[in-house]
């Protein structure tokens, strides 16, 4: 994970630089830090904690027109100031910062190293440090850094200062996001376009194993034998505004109301004047021609999956496995015939789902990412595209990309459906409409829903949820939610199963949230309910229009029942952001997590 920025140009650095960072907190939180260099020298800033910390330690007298910064998730050695970035080699010519896993640091070490003292527990510094050594014969920085890009093993995105020129950003990367953004007189270097969109909207893709060289008013990039390369920048499309918090406390919240708006967004840009689907004819023909159809994803990208198999599954007549992607690549399930690969993902970088799009490109098989950037990693390395429209989602805690997820496979299999001459009794685009202003009638719900955690989860530790068929994918992802910014000790469970063993941690007030929204599983999750109430349990009943009986808790409006997700999840999101807020959790950024994870 972590995040990095860099600037060369004619202002001060530090406030392009700590604003860049600040956008990329996202990316990582526990430390951070900047380098500026001027005539008097290389200036360093580290501090353990947040982007504020580091604002505050850095000295506003200095004046420096070049620097890098890094915000950290730590992967090698703890969060604290030692292992924070930038790193500096023993000498302190060169200073680094780095996002990624060196996977052979060790080994680097031993050939390479034997004889330095290192200052922190990162892989990061062998990086510098090698570089340092290499110097001592190539007497030359770029080919130093060239050699020692030659040795990495692993992932990384890295931007270097030499102290003895003011003129240079030595930048490279393989596997973890880089961008270099494009200015009059200037030219920035950012793991994402949101850091530096306050500079440039212009930016190049940098490719794998490539070396640039940034400078202020040029930008060189080359293969690792020196080969220079020509790219047309392009432009970023996000709009700076979709990135700032505007009247809301958290972004979690503006993103949970900004769910209807997406849904109507979607509705937009997937059909075409004749209020037809709107698909490119080259996914469409993969869908048709595929015999099976895996579908890879982590987290709450994971749970819109589960959804998407049953909508696949239901409405296009494709039989569809979802995979955990971390798991996938070394346990690899026999394949069918013609498999299609979809991978899900938020952000289009997660490491996880990159390794299998890499293991399955080399097998040759054919894949579709469903995300909501488009020119990410697992955009650009994917046969084909689905763009979630969603705006760009900073807080941590995934909310609206999961309904857009759940939205564009429900597109997916209806379109594909069409192209098999599959007849389907209700319109899509329709149903999703109804769903958009079912959204707007649940997020306005939230004083109901603040009182329901009041009342149900303020002083527990833990909490079940129970659903059954898709509302037990909403369970697994409702529990998903609330545990990892409330820290409630939260689990889904098919209500069917929780007899088979964990029945047996329901005690006295024990918080159980059951969603009930499907006419078929109606009676028997309520059965559910009943065995654990009858052993003590505080059952919250989440049921749907038409369905609903008079003990439950939240109903929602009626909606279809194969895009029933899309409105039970909103209650759920709601739920956990009052209950991490209430017990004064940090929502936006909940301990220990980072927004991509860029790391396996
Ligand atoms: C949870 C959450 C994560 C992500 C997961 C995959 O709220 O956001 O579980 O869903 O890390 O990330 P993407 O979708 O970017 O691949």
């Amino acid at each position: 994970m972590c995040g990095i920025v860099g600037y060369i140009g004619q202002q001060d650095s530090k406030e392009v630089l700590l604003n860049g960072l600040e956008k990329l907190e996202y990316r990582g939180y526990d430390s951070a830090g900047i380098a500026v260099l001027n005539e008097s020298g290389l200036n360093l800033f580290k501090v353990k904690g947040r982007i504020a910390a580091l604002r505050e330690s850095v000295d506003e007298s200095i004046h420096a027109t070049m620097g890098i910064g890094h915000t950290r998730w730590a992967t090698h050695g703890e969060p604290s100031v030692n292992n924070a970035h930038p790193h500096q080699s023993t000498n302190g010519r060169f200073t680094l910062v780095h996002n990624g896993v060196i996977e052979n640091y060790l080994d680097l070490k031993r050939e390479y190293l034997q004889d330095v003292t290192f200052k922190s527990e990162t892989d990061t510094e062998v990086i510098v440090q090698l570089i340092e050594k290499f110097y001592e014969t190539t007497q030359s920085t770029l080919e130093s850094f060239r050699q020692a890009m030659e040795l990495l093993k692993g992932s990384y995105a890295i931007a270097m200062i030499d102290n003895e020129d003011r003129n240079t950003l030595y930048v490279s990367k393989n596997k973890s996001p880089l961008l270099v953004g494009l200015g009059e007189g200037f030219n920035v270097v950012a793991s994402d376009a949101m850091a530096t969109l306050k500079v440039t909207d212009q930016y190049l893709e940098i490719h794998d194993k490539e070396i640039v060289i940034v400078k202020r008013e040029s930008v060189s990039i080359q293969q690792l034998d020196g080969t220079v390369l020509e790219r047309t920048p392009y432009t970023a499309l996000i709009d700076a505004s979709d990135i700032e918090k505007g009247t809301y406390p958290h972004f979690m919240l503006k993103e949970i109301d900004e769910q209807p708006i997406v849904m109507r967004k979607i509705i937009k840009e997937y059909q075409n004047e004749d209020n037809e689907l709107k698909l490119d004819e080259d996914i469409r023909a993969a869908m048709k021609a595929c015999d099976r159809i895996y579908i890879i994803a982590a987290g709450t990208s994971y749970h819109a999956g589960l959804v998407g198999k049953s909508l696949i599954e239901k409405i296009a007549k494709i039989p569809v496995e979802v995979h955990v992607s971390s798991e996938f690549s070394y346990n690899m399930p026999l394949l069918s015939e013609k498999p299609l690969f979809i991978f899900i993902s938020q952000s289009g970088e997660t490491a996880d789902s990159r390794t299998v799009l890499v293991k399955i490109k080399e097998m040759g098989y054919p894949a579709l990412t469903i995300t909501n950037v488009p020119g990410s990693t697992l955009s650009r390395e994917a046969d084909y595209t689905l763009h979630l429209h969603a705006g760009p989602e900073i807080a941590v805690a995934s909310t609206k990309a999961y309904t857009a997820q759940i939205a564009v496979l429900a597109i997916l299999a209806v379109d594909t459906a069409h192209a098999k001459g599959i007849t389907l009794d209700f319109d899509l685009m329709q149903e999703l409409a109804i769903v958009a202003n079912a959204m707007d009638v649940l997020t306005a719900q939230k004083e109901e829903l603040e009182q329901l955690t009041k009342d149900y989860l303020e002083t527990t530790r833990n909490a079940f949820f129970i659903g059954r068929s898709l509302d037990y994918f909403v369970s697994l992802e409702g529990s998903l939610k609330l545990k990892e910014i409330s820290y409630i000790q939260a689990e889904g469970f098919a209500g069917g199963e929780l007899k088979h063993g964990t029945i047996a941690l329901i005690e006295k007030g024990t918080p159980v949230i059951a969603v009930s929204t499907q006419e078929n599983v109606n009676y028997s999750i309520r059965g559910n309910v009943q065995e654990v109430v009858a052993r003590g349990a505080n059952a919250l009943i989440i049921s749907m229009k038409g369905l609903e009986q008079d003990d439950d808790a939240f109903v929602i409006p009626t909606v279809h029942e194969l895009l029933t997700p899309l409105a039970t999840v909103i209650p759920l999101q709601i739920i956990a952001y009052y209950a991490a807020l209430h017990r004064g959790a940090d929502v936006d950024k909940p301990r220990n997590l980072a927004k991509s994870v860029t790391v396996e």
